[in-house]
C-alpha cells in the first residue's frame, strides 16, 4: 500500500488530500499539522474550513484511508510520498520584506523530513513557491540525509476556494514537474499514477521543475491581470457612460480572449493573488528584469486603486463625508461560498470608511465577529504569520459592529456597501431595507449583483461598478 503524508492541513492540504483519499481507496493518506486545534477540527463535525461538498468527501474517507493527525514525525517517517502544503506568505521583515515569499515554514518542514526519514521519499511541493525553490529544498534534504534518497517534485495546486471540490474532482490540468534524470522521471511517474485514478491522462502535464514552479506564479498573475484589466476599464466606463458588463461581454465573446474572469469588482482578494504577484515581481527584480517586474506590479497597483476608488466614491457621493454615518457592509469574505477573509477587499474598504469616521455594521453569512475584528486590527501581511497575531483590542475598532442578519445591519444606515457576491444578497427584500434606512438611501454595489434599475424604482440611489448612474 502506498502511503501519502501531507504536511499542512489548510485550505489546500485538507481538500486535496481528501480527494486523493476518495479516489484512491488503496492509498493511505495522513494529513498532519502543527496546529492542534486545526487537526481537532478536521476530526470533528465542524471542519475548519467552509467549502461546498467538502463535508461529504471527508465523511466518506475519514478513518478509512484518510487520517488527520498532529503526529507529524510519525506519518512523515512512514510515507512514500510527502506533500508539503504549508503557508508561504509574504515576508514582513528583512531582505525582500513586502514582496519576497517567506519560506520559513517550508524550510522547517524540509528539515524535519530530513531528520525523521529512514527510507527514500518523494517530496512534493504543493505550496506555491518561488521558482528554483526545489533547488534549495534539495540542498537541505541531501545535506542532512544520511544516505537516504529524496526526489523533489513540483505539483502546484490550481483549485479556487468556494469551488475546491469541483476543481479537484475535474481539474483543467494537473501539473507535475521533476528532474529529467531516470530517478526524477520515476518519481514523476509515481505521482502521475496517483492522479491517474481519476484524472484523464491528457490532463496530466509533466514538465521540468522550474517550468512547473513558474507556471503556478504565471497562472495566478494572468488571472489577476484579467481582473485588473476589467477593473481599469470599469473606471473608464464610469467616466464615459459605457457599461462594464456590456464591454466585458463584447470583449469576452472573442474566443481568443474568453468570457471567464472578467467580472469587474471592488478588487480581487484572497490569500494568493497579491502574494504570488509580489513574489513574481521580486524574482524578476532579483534576476535583473525591472521592466518585467514593473509590468506585473501594475496589476497590484490597479487593484489597490480600485479599492480606494470605491471608498472615495462612497464618501464623495454621500456629500463628501461619512463621519458619524452608519454604513452597512454586506459581505466580508473575499468571495462567495467561503468564510476565508485573507486579503479580502472588505478589509481595505472598511478601513477606508473608518478613516473617514463612519460607523460600520457588517454582515457576512460565514464570517464571525472575532475574525472581522482581528482582520481590522491587523497590519498588512501579518495575517499569515501566526506569531504576529495580536489579541483583539476592544478599543481598536469600536466603530464596527457585526450582526448575523442583513436587515439588522442595514437598519438605520445611510448607505449599504455590497462587498461579496453572496447569492442571498440578490434575494434580499430591498423594500424592507429601504424602509428601515435613512434617506436618501444609498447602495454601492461592489460586485454588481443587484438589479440597479429595480432598486432605483424603490427609491435607492445606486452606484454599481463601471455602470452609468
Ligand atoms: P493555510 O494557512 O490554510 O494552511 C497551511 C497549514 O500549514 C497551516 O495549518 C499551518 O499550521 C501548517 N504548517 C505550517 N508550517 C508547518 C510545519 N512545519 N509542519 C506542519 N504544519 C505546518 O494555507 P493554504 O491556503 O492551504 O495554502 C498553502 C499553500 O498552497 C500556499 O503556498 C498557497 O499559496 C498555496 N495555494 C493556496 C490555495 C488556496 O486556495 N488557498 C490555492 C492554491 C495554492
Ligand atoms: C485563485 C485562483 O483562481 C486559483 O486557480 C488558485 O489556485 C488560487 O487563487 C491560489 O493560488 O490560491 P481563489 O483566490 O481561491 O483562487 O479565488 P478566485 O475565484 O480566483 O477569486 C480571487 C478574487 O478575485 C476574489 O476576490 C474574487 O471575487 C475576485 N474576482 C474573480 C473578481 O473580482 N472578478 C472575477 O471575474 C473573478
Amino acid at each position: 500500500m502506498v502511503k501519502i503524508c501531507c504536511i499542512g492541513a489548510g485550505y489546500v492540504g485538507g481538500p486535496t488530500m481528501a480527494m486523493i483519499a476518495l479516489k484512491c481507496p488503496k492509498i493511505e493518506v495522513a494529513v498532519v499539522d502543527i496546529s492542534a486545534p486545526r487537526i481537532a477540527a478536521w476530526n470533528s463535525d465542524q471542519l475548519p474550513i467552509f467549502e461546498p461538498g467538502l463535508d461529504e468527501v471527508v465523511k466518506e474517507c475519514r478513518d478509512r484511508n484518510l487520517f488527520f493527525s498532529t503526529n507529524v514525525e510519525k506519518h512523515v517517517a512512514e510515507a512514500d510520498i510527502i506533500f508539503v502544503s504549508v503557508n508561504t506568505p509574504t515576508k514582513t521583515r528583512g531582505l525582500g520584506a513586502g514582496k519576497a515569499a517567506d519560506l520559513t515554514y517550508w524550510e522547517s518542514a524540509a528539515r524535519m523530513i530530513a531528520d525523521v526519514a529512514k527510507s527514500d521519499k518523494i517530496v512534493v511541493e504543493k505550496s506555491t513557491v518561488p521558482v528554483k525553490t526545489a533547488e534549495a529544498i534539495e540542498k537541505i534534504l541531501t545535506h542532512n540525509s544520511n544516505g537516504i534518497k529524496f526526489q523533489i517534485l513540483s505539483n502546484p495546486e490550481f483549485l479556487a476556494e468556494g469551488t475546491a471540490i469541483d476543481d479537484l474532482r475535474a481539474p483543467d490540468r494537473v501539473l507535475i514537474g521533476g528532474r529529467e534524470t531516470p530517478e526524477g522521471k520515476k518519481a514523476v511517474q509515481a505521482l502521475k499514477e496517483v492522479y491517474a485514478h481519476w484524472v484523464p491522462e491528457d490532463r496530466i502535464i509533466t514538465t521540468n521543475l522550474w517550468s512547473a514552479e513558474l507556471s503556478k506564479l504565471a497562472a495566478n498573475a494572468f488571472l489577476a491581470q484579467r481582473i485588473s484589466s476589467i477593473n481599469a476599464m470599469s473606471a473608464l466606463c464610469e467616466a464615459t457612460g459605457a457599461n462594464v458588463s456590456e464591454v466585458a461581454y463584447a470583449v469576452g465573446k472573442d474566443s481568443r480572449i474568453g468570457s471567464k474572469f472578467l467580472n469587474a469588482s471592488v478588487g480581487f482578494g484572497g490569500s494568493c493573488f497579491q502574494k504570488d504577484i509580489l513574489n513574481l515581481v521580486y524574482i524578476c527584480e532579483c534576476n535583473g528584469l525591472p521592466e518585467v517586474a514593473n509590468y506585473w506590479k501594475q496589476v497590484i497597483k490597479i487593484n489597490d486603486y480600485q479599492k480606494s476608488r470605491f471608498v472615495n466614491r462612497v464618501v464623495s457621493s454621500m456629500f463628501n463625508t461619512v463621519s458619524g454615518k452608519k454604513i452597512a457592509v454586506l459581505g466580508f469574505a473575499f468571495k462567495k461560498d467561503t468564510g476565508d477573509t485573507r486579503e479580502t477587499p472588505a478589509i481595505d474598504v472598511c478601513k477606508g470608511l473608518l478613516g473617514d469616521k463612519a460607523s460600520i455594521s457588517i454582515y457576512d453569512p460565514q464570517v464571525t465577529e472575532d475574525q472581522i475584528q482581528r482582520d481590522l486590527a491587523m497590519n498588512k501581511f501579518d495575517w499569515d504569520h501566526p506569531i504576529h497575531m495580536q489579541p483583539v483590542s476592544p478599543t481598536a475598532v469600536k466603530q464596527v459592529s457585526v450582526t448575523w442578519d442583513a436587515y439588522e445591519a442595514a437598519k438605520g444606515a445611510h448607505g449599504v456597501c455590497i462587498l461579496t457576491e453572496w447569492d442571498e444578497f440578490k434575494k434580499l427584500d430591498y423594500e424592507r431595507i429601504y424602509d428601515s434606512m435613512q434617506k436618501p438611501a444609498f447602495i454601492f454595489d461592489g460586485r454588481n449583483v443587484v438589479d440597479a434599475e429595480k432598486l432605483r424604482e424603490i427609491g435607492f440611489i445606486v452606484y454599481s461598478i463601471g455602470k452609468p448612474l
